[in-house]
């Protein structure tokens, strides 16, 4: 089961090919962030772009959780089974959902993510495959604020791999083969 979670402006439809072409077998949820940002949806409120509103992500990422689980009963799917799949805001949502809720995901594609906020306590992430997918053109997103995230990751104990390339905030052919082969060697 593929958790899909769209980029600001984006809807639930975005990565529904890339979740095909990622995992063809594969179930997709792809749930629409219920916050409007003059008119476009994200998954949780911010101050400014970089800024985050962290109290708003955290109750949020406490939501999709409830909202996995809640689904998970409905469609009769494994709770434990789901991968989460974002961009941008989407990956900074499964982002915070590994440091704050990270038994409901078997693992994380994080493209282009930032480091949602330092967390209080420690996660058990022992094992749990994330991919971190960076440009180093980024503007949205420095390239620190990747490395940062890849490093408090692994210090929670996940099996962290990078994908770096030279272009900005988007997701390229490249990174998709990436992206496959390595849900190929971890699902
Ligand atoms: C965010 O707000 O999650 C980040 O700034 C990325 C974005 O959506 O632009």
């Amino acid at each position: 089961m593929l958790l899909l979670l769209h980029g600001t402006g984006g809807d639930e439809n975005d990565l529904l090919s890339l979740g095909r072409m990622l995992s063809p077998g594969s179930a997709l949820l792809s749930p629409r962030g219920n916050v409007l940002e003059n008119g476009m949806p994200r998954f949780f409120r911010r101050f400014a772009e970089g800024i985050l509103d962290v109290d708003d992500l955290k109750q949020r990422t406490y939501e999709l959780a409830s909202f996995i689980q809640a689904a998970s009963e409905h469609y009769a799917f494994g709770a434990g089974n789901v991968i989460a799949v974002g961009f941008s805001n989407g990956a900074n949502i499964a982002a915070s959902m590994l440091l704050l809720r990270p038994q409901v995901l078997a693992g994380a594609y994080l493209s282009h993510p930032m480091v949602p906020f330092q967390p209080e306590s420690t996660q058990d992430l022992q094992q749990k495959p994330v991919l971190v997918a960076s440009g180093r053109a980024d503007v949205i997103i420095p390239t620190g604020q990747s490395e940062q995230l890849i490093e408090l990751l692994r210090s929670n104990g996940a099996d962290v791999q990078e994908y770096w390339n030279n272009v900005g905030h988007t997701i390229t052919h490249e990174e998709v083969r990436e992206a496959r082969a390595w849900m190929e060697k971890h699902f």
